[in-house]
């Protein structure tokens, strides 16, 4: 049986039908044919389900979607709509993305880390991401593009920067 979910998705207001034992996963991939959120291993293992859930990263795959009633949730596809995103530069010009597979779960990770420590050290990215795999990149340059962005935030909050 389905039943109707009243949330934001995206800065968006959103209803969406969903059978009881779906998933957030299962809402946003079959329900709403939004793909960006990565379906890897299902059981809360890999992190490439990451989604913001209230601004916190929740994994998709394990969260049902009749959670979402009345709250807040941020996909990749919300990510650098209007324009990039300054994590999503910052990958895509150091190389920390190859197949991209671990990519959108990365960033939103990323991004509540810096949300929450805008001045992270290395320790504390590696961390923030340690659930989250990544079979391509050797983790080396994600955790830069995560530092170079914290560094460009600094800099644009900096009452100094020009
Ligand atoms: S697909 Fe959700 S953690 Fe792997
Ligand atoms: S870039 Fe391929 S899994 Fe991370």
């Amino acid at each position: 049986m389905s039943a109707a979910i009243e949330f934001t998705l995206n800065g968006r207001p959103c209803r969406a039908d969903a059978p009881g034992h779906w998933t957030i996963l299962d809402l946003l991939r079959d329900g709403l044919a939004l793909l960006g959120t990565k379906d890897g291993c299902g059981e809360g293992v890999c992190g490439a389900c990451t989604v913001l859930l209230d601004g916190e990263p929740v994994r998709a795959c394990l969260v049902l979607a009749a959670q979402l009633a009345g709250r807040t949730l941020l996909t990749i596809e919300g990510v650098g709509a209007d324009a990039p995103d300054p994590l999503q530069d910052a990958f895509a010009a150091l190389g920390a993305v190859q197949c991209g597979f671990c990519t959108p779960g990365m960033i939103l990770a990323a991004r509540a880390l810096l949300a929450a420590n805008p001045a992270p050290d290395e320790h504390e990215v590696r961390e923030a991401l340690a659930g989250n795999l990544c079979r391509c990149t050797g983790y080396v340059k994600i955790i830069e593009a995560v530092m170079v962005t914290a560094g460009e935030i600094a800099r644009c909050a900096s009452p100094r920067s020009s």
